[in-house]
């Protein structure tokens, strides 16, 4: 053992790492199968970064126009470029109305039409007819805070199962046996106590990684921490190029601002007051998906016709629609332009530009949330007792590029279908093998090892070195020439990381050491996120890469995986699903991508 450490023991049937949409549907899930469930997170689970999603939960439900689940499965695996596994993105779009009427139940407050059904509203890529049109209003809203309230309700919700949980608890490390996820070892911030979670099945459901980059609307706790855990423990991670920009974060400030502006009417303009997306998009115009938008305004400005004395960025029009719809419809983002912009969207347009929002990519699953790994040539070798969902998850069924609203759906459905299956597959009270120390010593050495660095590098200079490479080295356009740099810088960050050096000694609430812990999660991520986009030689989806600018279905429709090795990074490919789940649906042929 590293140091002398008292190590507090829990047993459980089940853990889940993370409070979010995913992890709390989970955990409700698993306890109420009857099995012993403990829920670990950094921070209050209504803090979690679920709160901040506003536009709202794709499904068909058919309230505001005709839709159907095929509908909306052709619009994601189009939205995908074709990257995403068709059997899970069955899963996910047949399974949506019945997820979306439980969270009716369970007591979301959604908005609602004349009628007092559920109300929908339009959002990019959503469309009628297998594609053909016109929009799907499909995208079902709490006006514009829909994560916030199925937070809430989910919250709520959990507490009635007997689901234990562990707030302000930082997961440092997986104890792995063998190849097995046996648990986790975590730290109490409140106190520095030192805790080891033996379980059967482990789930992660702790987010992104949008904290790589230097702006993100992505919360601050976004840190990819069970990214960084299944990184260290040998998984293979999946499409880590695919980093979504969304086209509407607040200029200079990177808050959100929801695509359901869009969809209640706004619309995009450059300097010259031109509505530019009908010349890009033009079927959908500012509802197109968001990586065709984030692109199309980087051209506006990259080619002088952005807005400002800088014209580095561009309007967004709500000027024009009613007062009153703005009030009800998007109460919160007309507060947010107020107080991160200082403008009345009322009376002016909302500067915004594209900003870092959503990783399509993270630790691969298969459509009941196990997380498979590439082993032995079999790419989908599920990983014993280790679960991943949500933005940590990559099961895929975003593929290159998420369509807006599908995040929140992509949560509770396969939330839900993880706890089915921890259900299915473990009986309550199964005994507990004797736990390998090894596995202890590692989580325990790692901490040591950060706690008393005496290195010449703050975690502050370090963070911001990576976050500046991410956000020059993997932008909205790649060449092949900024991503070879880019491989080059971000190497030398990771380097860094062993000359660190922290101040602070103590393991009460120190948050120096939560947040050396958090980048070293996030920098293998952003490492990864390099080397792989400078391997994959076409454009797909948010990846733009200028030297290869056309789709390359014959050498790459095909996921990325990339990990670690012996201090450098491997890489390789894993077939797309080409199948879909049932005969009800036939595989949707790859074609091109026109909005
Ligand atoms: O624009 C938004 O409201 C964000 C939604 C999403 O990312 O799904």
């Amino acid at each position: 053992m590293a140091a002398s450490y008292q190590i507090i023991d829990h047993v459980y049937d089940a853990v889940v790492v993370g409070a979010g949409g995913s992890g709390l549907r989970a955990a409700m899930g698993i306890a109420e199968a009857g099995l012993k469930t403990a829920c670990i997170t950094k921070v209050f689970p209504t803090r979690s970064h679920t709160v901040a999603a506003q536009g709202g939960i794709a499904a068909s439900l058919g309230n505001m126009g005709p839709d159907h689940w095929t509908w909306h499965m052709y619009d994601t695996v189009k939205g995908s470029d074709w990257l995403g596994d068709q059997d899970a993105i069955e899963y996910l779009c047949r399974e949506a109305p019945a997820a979306v009427y439980e969270l009716e139940h369970f007591g979301v407050p959604f908005s609602r039409t004349e009628a007092g059904r559920i109300y929908q509203r339009p959002f990019g890529g959503m469309m009628q007819n297998m594609g053909a049109g016109p929009p799907a209003q499909r995208t079902c809203a709490a006006a514009d805070r829909t994560g916030h309230a199925m937070l809430h309700a989910l919250y709520q919700q959990s507490l009635k199962y007997a689901t234990d949980f562990y707030i302000e608890y930082f997961a440092i490390d997986l104890i792995m046996v063998d190849g097995e996820c046996r648990g986790v070892i975590a730290i109490n911030m409140d106190d520095g106590s030192i805790h080891r979670f033996r379980s059967h099945k482990t789930v992660l459901a702790t987010g992104g990684y949008g904290r790589c980059y230097f702006s993100a609307t992505s919360a601050h706790t976004s840190t990819g921490d069970g990214g960084g855990m299944a990184i260290r423990a040998g998984v293979a991670m999946q499409d880590m190029e695919f980093v979504q920009f969304h086209p509407t974060g607040i200029y200079g400030a990177g808050v959100l601002i929801t695509e359901g502006a869009r969809g209640e009417g706004g619309y995009l303009t450059n300097a010259s007051g031109e509505r530019f997306m009908e010349r890009y998009a033009p079927s959908a115009k500012d509802l197109a998906s968001r990586d065709v938008v984030s692109r199309s305004m980087a051209m506006e400005m990259r080619e002088g016709r952005g807005v400002g004395k800088e014209g580095d960025h561009i309007n967004l029009h709500l000027n024009h629609i009613d007062p009153a719809v703005l009030h009800e419809r998007l109460p919160g983002i007309s507060e947010t332009a107020k107080v991160f912009a200082g403008v009345d969207v009322t009376r002016e347009p909302i500067p915004v530009t594209p900003t870092v929002h959503y990783n399509m990519g993270g630790i691969p699953t298969n459509y009941h949330g196990e997380v498979v790994t590439l082993k032995n040539g079999d790419p989908d070798a599920v990983v014993p007792g280790l679960f991943a969902v949500g933005e940590a998850a990559c099961v895929s069924v975003h593929g290159a590029n998420r369509l807006g609203s599908n995040s929140l759906i992509d949560l509770v459905v396969f939330g839900r279908a993880t706890a089915h299956r921890i259900g299915e597959t473990l009986k309550p009270g199964t005994p507990h093998a004797v736990v390998n120390s090894v596995a202890d010593d590692f989580a325990i050495g790692r901490l040591d090892g950060f706690r008393h660095s005496k290195g010449a590098s703050g975690t502050a200079e370090i963070r911001l070195a990576m976050q500046k490479t991410m956000q020059t080295n993997a932008a909205v356009f790649r060449t092949a020439e900024v991503l070879e740099e880019g491989t080059h810088k971000i190497d030398a960050v990771y380097q860094r990381m062993a000359d660190i050096g922290i101040q602070d000694r103590s393991l009460v609430f120190n948050t120096d050491l939560i947040e050396t812990l958090e980048l070293d999660n996030m920098v293998g991520q952003a490492v990864l996120t390099i080397h792989i986009a400078k391997a994959r030689h076409e454009s797909r989806g948010a990846h733009m890469h200028e030297d290869y600018p056309n789709r390359d279905d014959e050498n790459f429709m095909k996921h990325s995986l990339g990990w670690f090795r012996d201090g450098g990074v491997e890489l390789a490919q894993r077939p797309v699903h080409a199948y879909t789940l049932t005969d009800e649906i036939e595989y949707i042929k790859p074609k091109a991508r026109v909005y």
